[in-house]
């Protein structure tokens, strides 16, 4: 990850190890999309430094937008044995689900109580929902929660308890990751300098995948191509990738026709799993004419070398919730190790704590 990239410069750290920190919705199961843009960037990132992490699963920032129990639950078993199958090292990393973490929501009351009304009006995701009510003409507030309008309360809790350092987050959450050091600038100032200014590390080396349409690949335009499967156990996963690929759009071209690389999906999304050299040679492909049944199924091989290595992992770890429970307790503890002594100081900061010591 390029660190270099993040948008507060002004920030200055006192120490010269970075906490990096990053939250996933447990909304859903992950893409290609995901995997290229977060997962394999963090892990890659983690790998080759001394950084302190913290990834966990959002899963009380998740039930804003969804309401349906067993998809919060099924996507967290997934999403927890997405990051472990992909490399995650749990040793490594603090790995944990936030609601195992009572002291985050906590914090987020504690900094509600200082963040003014007036901040969280901007939120984009918030004046978002807003806009579509007025534009359909109902209620300006219809279905937005206090969920929804304090979320960024909760998402600057979630930075603010571990005073993280860099938080590596895709563009649409540059303004939450700003708010946050409003919010933490607001209580240093009024109560005690207990939080640090976290950066938001957006990495623009990071391919933006495309989708099976040619749009960028995201949930919300049904264009993806998943990376494990869905929750079916039954289906086969490597079939499954393999059928998304075969219905990558391609114009009518025949083969043999030469075809033009800077305008393909096939083409983008080879890309973003394939050396220069590569890269390079499957340009010449598309010079010479190849068929785009034969495009595509360079493409599968390719993604599957990178993936079929963790799909067994995936599997083993689906099939065995107590060996993820395991792993995401341990995180718990790691993480309430910090989150502890951070909301007893928050505390004692606003003046709530013991009036005597008893025994
Ligand atoms: N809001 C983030 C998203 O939708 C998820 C998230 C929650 C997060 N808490 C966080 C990301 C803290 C970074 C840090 O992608």
């Amino acid at each position: 990850m390029n660190n270099n990239d993040s948008v507060n410069p002004s920030n200055t750290q006192k120490t010269a190890a970075k906490r990096i920190l990053t939250g996933i919705k447990p909304t859903g199961t992950l893409h290609l999309g995901n995997y290229v843009g977060a997962i394999r960037p963090a892990i890659e990132s983690i790998q080759n430094s001394d950084d302190e992490a913290f990834f966990f699963l959002a899963d009380y920032h998740g039930i804003i937008g969804c309401s349906d129990p067993a998809v919060i639950h099924e996507s967290t078993k997934s999403i927890a044995a997405t990051w472990l199958a992909c490399g995650l090292d749990p040793e490594r990393v603090t790995f944990y689900r936030q609601s195992d973490v009572p002291e985050i929501p906590e914090l987020a009351w504690i900094l509600n109580c200082s963040c003014s009304k007036g901040l969280m009006n901007r939120a984009h995701a918030y004046k978002a929902s807003v806009d579509i009510n007025i534009d359909n003409g109902v209620d300006a507030d219809q279905g937005v929660t206090m969920g929804l309008f304090g979320y960024p309360v909760l998402m600057a809790a979630d930075i603010l308890m571990f005073n993280a350092t860099h938080v590596p987050v895709g563009r649409d959450q540059i303004q939450h990751i700003e708010m946050a050091r409003d919010i933490a600038g607001t209580f240093n100032h009024k109560y005690k300098p207990l939080f640090t200014m976290p950066n938001a590390a957006v990495d623009d080396d990071t391919p933006l995948l495309t989708g099976l349409d040619g749009r960028k690949m995201s949930k919300s335009y049904g264009n993806t191509i998943p990376l494990f499967g869905e929750f079916n156990p039954q289906a086969n996963p490597e079939k499954q990738m393999h059928k998304a690929i075969m219905k990558i759009v391609t114009n009518s071209q025949l083969p043999a026709e030469p075809k033009d690389p800077n305008d393909s999906a096939v083409f983008e999304i080879y890309k973003a799993f394939a050396t220069p050299e590569e890269i390079a040679a499957m340009r010449a492909q598309f010079s010479a004419g190849i068929g785009w049944g034969d495009a595509k199924q360079a493409l599968f091989e390719k993604i599957n070398s990178e993936i079929a290595p963790f799909r067994a992992r995936y599997q083993e770890l689906m099939a065995n919730p107590k060996e993820l429970e395991e792993i995401l307790q341990m995180g718990a503890d790691k993480a309430r190790r910090h989150s502890r002594k951070q909301l007893d100081k928050t505390r004692r900061a606003i003046g709530i704590r013991p009036l005597a010591k008893l025994k």
